[in-house]
C-alpha cells in the first residue's frame, strides 16, 4: 500500500474528497506544468514548429505505457465520446446484427452505438444487471455470433462491477465481434493491458483516474483499423505536417499509426504538459499500487457501512477503487448536502452512495465518513 500522497495535492485538511470517479483533483506539479504551458502563449515567438509534435509524442509514449501497447497505436482525443464516435465511424455492423452494451451504460458509450445500429437496421442488445453482480458471466452469456460489436467498460459505472476483459476479449474473437472499450472509470486505477485484452478500440478521458485536465483523452486503435477514416481531416494528421512551409502541397498520406485519428489542435500547449505530468506520476506510483491502496480503503468502508444496512458487490466482482454502497431501505434525500456541509464529498445516485478514493485519501478519511454517516442515519431514523 502506498503511503498517503496528500502532500502532492491542494486539499485542505478539513476536506474529505472521496469522489475521484467524478473528477480527480489536479496535483500541484500538474497545475504547475499546465500553468507554465498556458503562459507560453504569452510569448508565441518562442514556440517552435517542433513543439507542435514534442508534447504529443510524450503524451503518446506515456499513454502507451499505461495501455501496454506501442505509442504508434495511440491517438489524442478530447473526450471519451470523441474516441467512441471514432470507433463507431469505423466498425462495421450489418442489418439484423447486434451491438452489445451494458444496462445503465454511460451515455457516451451508448448513444453512438444506438445511432450506428439505427443507421444499419441493427439493434442494441442490453446486458441486464446481474442479480449476483457477475457482469462477466452476464456478458459472456449474451455474446453470441450475431453480435457485431461489444461496446463495454472495464468497470460498470453505477455498480462498480468489474468485467474480466481478457476473458471477454477471447470470447469476442471466438464469435467474431469487435471490442470497443471505454476505460474512463478504470485506466490508471486498475491494471489493463492491450496485449492481453486485444480490443479494437479503447478510449479513456484523462480527467478522472488519469488525473489530468478536462478535455484530454487517449484513444487506442488496433493495427487492423489504423487505415480507417478519422472524424476530422486536419493538417497535423497528414504526412507533410512537420514542414510548415509546404502544408498546401496537399497530400493523401497520413502520419503513421493512429495519428490520423488525432483531434484538431491536438498539440494543446497548456493541457498536454499537465496530462503528461499526471500520467508520469501515475506510472511512478504504479497502477498496481494505486489499485491496492484504494482497495484497502474501500474494503474498510464496505465492512463498516454494512452495519448501517449498506450492501456492495462481493470484493472479487467489484473494482477495488470503486465502491457503490446500496441501501434497500433508502437513504436521506439530502444526503449529499448533509455530507458536503461536513466537507465530505462522495456521489449519491438514487439509493446508492458511490465512494471512490485515491492515494490522497487515508483510513482517517474513511473513518470520518463512517462517523458522519452514523450520525446522519441516527438522526434520520429517529424522525
Ligand atoms: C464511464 C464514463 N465514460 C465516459 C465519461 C466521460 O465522457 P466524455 O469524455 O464523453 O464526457 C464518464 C464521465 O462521468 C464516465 O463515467
Amino acid at each position: 500500500m502506498l503511503p498517503c500522497q496528500r502532500y502532492l495535492f491542494d486539499i485542505p485538511s478539513n476536506v474529505v474528497y472521496l469522489n475521484c470517479a467524478y473528477m480527480s483533483p489536479l496535483m500541484k506539479p500538474v497545475l504547475e506544468a499546465g500553468s507554465q504551458g498556458l503562459a507560453r502563449k504569452a510569448h508565441p515567438w518562442e514556440l517552435t514548429p517542433e513543439e507542435f509534435f514534442a508534447g504529443s509524442d510524450v503524451f503518446r509514449a506515456t499513454s502507451a505505457q499505461l495501455l501496454d501497447c506501442s505509442s504508434d497505436c495511440v491517438a489524442i482525443v478530447p473526450s471519451a465520446s470523441y474516441g467512441l464516435a471514432t470507433a463507431a465511424h469505423n466498425l462495421p455492423v450489418r442489418k439484423g446484427q447486434f451491438i452489445l452494451v451494458l444496462d445503465e451504460q454511460f451515455p457516451s458509450n451508448y448513444y453512438p452505438w444506438q445511432r450506428l445500429a439505427a443507421e444499419h437496421c441493427a439493434a442494441l442488445k442490453v446486458v441486464q444487471r446481474p442479480e449476483n453482480d457477475d457482469w462477466t458471466a452476464a456478458v459472456l452469456h449474451d455474446l453470441s455470433e450475431d453480435v457485431a460489436i461489444a461496446a463495454l467498460p472495464h468497470v460498470q459505472w453505477t455498480s462498480g462491477g468489474l468485467l474480466d476483459l481478457v476473458r471477454i476479449g477471447e470470447e469476442c474473437r471466438k464469435v467474431g465481434a469487435a471490442l470497443a472499450l471505454d476505460l474512463t472509470q478504470s485506466l490508471g486505477a486498475i491494471p489493463f493491458s492491450v496485449r492481453a485484452v486485444q480490443p479494437d478500440f479503447a478510449v479513456a478521458a484523462n480527467y478522472k483516474w488519469l488525473m489530468g485536465p478536462y478535455t484530454t483523452g487517449l484513444l487506442y486503435v488496433a493495427h487492423k483499423w489504423q487505415g480507417g477514416i478519422p472524424l476530422e481531416e486536419n493538417w497535423i494528421q497528414r504526412a507533410n505536417a512537420r514542414n510548415f512551409s509546404s502544408l498546401i502541397l496537399y497530400t493523401p498520406e497520413y502520419e503513421n499509426g493512429a495519428r490520423r485519428f488525432d483531434m484538431g489542435e491536438r498539440s494543446n500547449f497548456a493541457l498536454l504538459p499537465a496530462a503528461n505530468r499526471a500520467m508520469q506520476q501515475i506510472l511512478e506510483w504504479s497502477v498496481a499500487e494505486i489499485s491496492e491502496t484504494c482497495g484497502v480503503l474501500t474494503r474498510q468502508l464496505a465492512t463498516a457501512a454494512a452495519e448501517l444496512g449498506f450492501s456492495s458487490p462481493p470484493e472479487e466482482l467489484r473494482a477495488p477503487h470503486y465502491l457503490c454502497l446500496r441501501r434497500k431501505s433508502g437513504i436521506p434525500l439530502e444526503l449529499t448536502n448533509l455530507l458536503a456541509q461536513e466537507k465530505m464529498f462522495v456521489s449519491v445516485r438514487g439509493s446508492s452512495v458511490r465512494v471512490t478514493p485515491h492515494v490522497y485519501n487515508s483510513s482517517d478519511d474513511v473513518e470520518r465518513l463512517i462517523r458522519c454517516l452514523r450520525r446522519i442515519f441516527a438522526a434520520w431514523l429517529a424522525t
